[in-house]
């Protein structure tokens, strides 16, 4: 097979250049850079050993749960919230309702699981023994092959809606798990279960992929099939995957937004607006996204993963940097544009139908594979240790109908539950925002402090603020033992709404809020329309890791800084209550 070598005139203080062995569908975007002929290989390791402190606990019931009947499978609903912590149990299926799909005139929906007959004794999962690694491979890469092989396999399970709709393995149903634990059909102490917008995002996403793969496999009596992954952080993988785009296949899904098609370059951080750009501009933005949610922004555990989401506390605590850019934003700019009319931004821009799209679950295998490189870009950038993330559970049904509880810390290692990601370069690694030659502090002495723009009512235009820092000119050891966070507490906004707000450090009037590969952009805060229940106001908590910025805007001596926030989407329903600049420790 010839082999083409690209070349990325992005990150100018470096040119980027990979080798690709795969030649079948060039898309479009990626002929732009197509020159050179220089050979030569990232040396990208996204197969360390995850493990750490994977520990062997299938059996383990925990007692917790079992000593307060809280164990969801075996629960009642409507328990008053605990007053200590302790990991989510499995979903109570007995309490299973109609979940919420929009804020428009009720719509209800029905997605609860088929009950097993024996709910009591639902079983921990026992991983099959590995023969062969299951390895996913970039999705704009595959050959025919494969392609038809993931077409059967996809069509054999739309097939078994028709024989049973009931089919815990059939397309629907499939796409029903993720309609139960992300629009409110699911219950947990009292409250909505929500696997988005918390710590939970990773594993659950793991594990649902983990059942979707294996069922596939066995449709089609290919128990190697891998599902493959959407390669959005590298240039060649920008676009919808072109196997999705054939009208007819079992992987097309004619509800995607009509903008997606044939070949158009995403938007990593798109918010259902078109940012007037260049294609260059947009890959470099796009590459600076990565580079800040997987390096600049997730220094620490929490800052990756989500904020923790104990049993008792309520849903949707606050988001990891991925899950936030780019997995929100490739949602939204999948979907159909939502109007609160005709659509609620089906498939793929609404949590309820999303699993109704095929390209959901490529999508996730990227998301997926970024937890894995996270784990090899060092620093403290491992594995929560804490239990009530570890012993978290879920429930699914594997590829013979049989219904399994599974727990959080048995899904740390892909490798040991049997599959593995087929390398490809990570050219965002390379493109952290150069650093300016002309230094200087804007003036901040013209700006409102902080305490006096906060509580801000409205982002409904840019504003800008001076702010104070905790500390000024640490050494390389201080800021290796703690993180600068720049931080906006009480985050308010209506959570049926599409929200984009960027934030940058140290700008004057006349910077571009469209060029984020800057050293002064700092990071984005999205939300995907979801709905809780009667309450419509998310409240969060939006932090952004800050060491990297003040090195790299020459800012490190700097007592006070200036912090400027753009609305790029639903601003009018934003409201902040305060801003602060901490130093924590990961
Ligand atoms: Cu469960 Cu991409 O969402």
């Amino acid at each position: 097979m010839a082999s083409s070598t690209t070349t990325l005139p992005l990150c100018t203080n470096k040119t980027l250049s990979s080798s690709f062995t795969h030649n079948s569908f060039v898309a479009k975007p990626s002929q732009f850079f197509l020159h050179g002929s220089r050979r030569q290989s990232f040396k990208v390791s996204c197969n360390a050993n995850n493990s750490g402190e994977h520990e062997k606990n299938l059996e383990g019931v925990d007692r917790r749960n079992v000593l307060l009947g809280l164990g969801g499978l075996y629960g009642a609903a409507n328990l008053a919230p605990l007053a200590t912590a302790s990991p989510i149990p499995p979903p109570d299926l007995n309490s299973c309702g109609t979940a919420t799909i929009t804020d428009g005139p009720p719509v209800p929906y029905s997605c609860c699981p088929p009950k097993p007959e024996d709910l009591d004794s639902v079983p921990y999962y026992k991983f099959p023994s590995v023969t062969k690694l299951r390895i996913r491979q970039p999705a704009h890469a595959v050959d025919e092959e494969y392609i038809a092989k993931y077409q059967l396999a996809i069509s054999r399970m739309r097939e078994l809606d028709k024989l049973d709709p009931f089919d815990p393995i059939g397309f629907k149903q499939q796409a029903n798990v993720h309609c139960a634990y992300c629009n409110g059909a699911y219950k947990i102490g009292g409250k909505e279960l929500q696997v988005h917008f918390s710590w939970l995002f990773f594993p659950f996403h793991r594990w649902y992929l983990y059942f979707y793969e294996r069922i596939l496999g066995s449709l089609i009596n290919d128990p190697t099939f891998a599902l493959p992954y959407w390669n959005w952080d590298h240039p060649k993988g920008m676009c919808l995957p072109p196997m999705f785009d054939v009208e007819g296949s079992s992987l097309y899904d004619a509800k995607r937004n009509p903008h997606v098609r044939n070949g158009t370059t995403m938007d990593l951080g798109s918010f259902g607006e078109e940012v007037q750009t260049t294609q260059l501009q947009q890959m470099a933005n796009n590459l600076t996204l990565m580079y800040r949610q997987m390096i600049t922004n997730a220094p620490c555990p929490l800052l990756f993963f989500g904020k923790p989401y104990p049993l008792g506390t309520d849903p949707s605590p606050g988001m990891g940097t991925i899950e936030d850019i780019p997995h929100n934003a490739i949602h939204a700019w999948t979907g159909t544009v939502r109007d609160n009319v005709t659509s609620f931004g089906e498939d793929m821009g609404n949590f309820y139908s999303a699993g109704l799209d095929p390209v959901f679950y490529c999508h996730h295998g990227n998301v997926d594979r970024m937890w894995n490189v996270w784990k090899t870009l060092g620093g403290k950038r491992k594995d929560l240790a804490d239990k009530d993330w570890l012993n978290s559970e879920f429930f699914f049904y594997d590829e013979n109908r049989n219904p399994w509880r599974v727990k959080v810390r048995d899904c740390l290692d892909s490798k040991k539950m049997g599959y593995d990601y087929e390398p490809m370069p990570t050219p965002w690694r390379y493109c952290k925002p150069i650093r300016k030659t002309t230094t200087g502090k804007v003036n901040t002495g013209a700006l409102p402090p902080a305490s006096k723009v906060f509580p801000l009512a409205k982002l409904d235009r840019a504003i800008s603020f001076s702010i104070n820092r905790p500390a000024s000119s640490r050494t390389s050891q201080e800021k290796r033992e703690q993180e600068e966070l720049l931080t906006f507490n009480h985050v308010k906004y209506d959570d049926r709404k599409n929200i984009r707000f960027d934030v940058f450090l140290n700008v004057n009037k006349t910077f571009n809020a469209d060029e984020l590969d800057k050293p002064e952009f700092a990071g984005c805060y999205t939300n995907l329309p979801h709905v809780h229940g009667d309450t419509h106001t998310a409240d969060a908590s939006f932090q952004l890791a800050i060491n990297e910025l003040m090195e790299d805007n020459g800012l490190e001596d700097e007592d006070t800084i200036a912090v400027t926030l753009v609305p790029k989407k639903g601003g009018e329903v934003i409201s902040i209550e305060s801003a602060e600049i901490k130093l924590e420790d990961c």
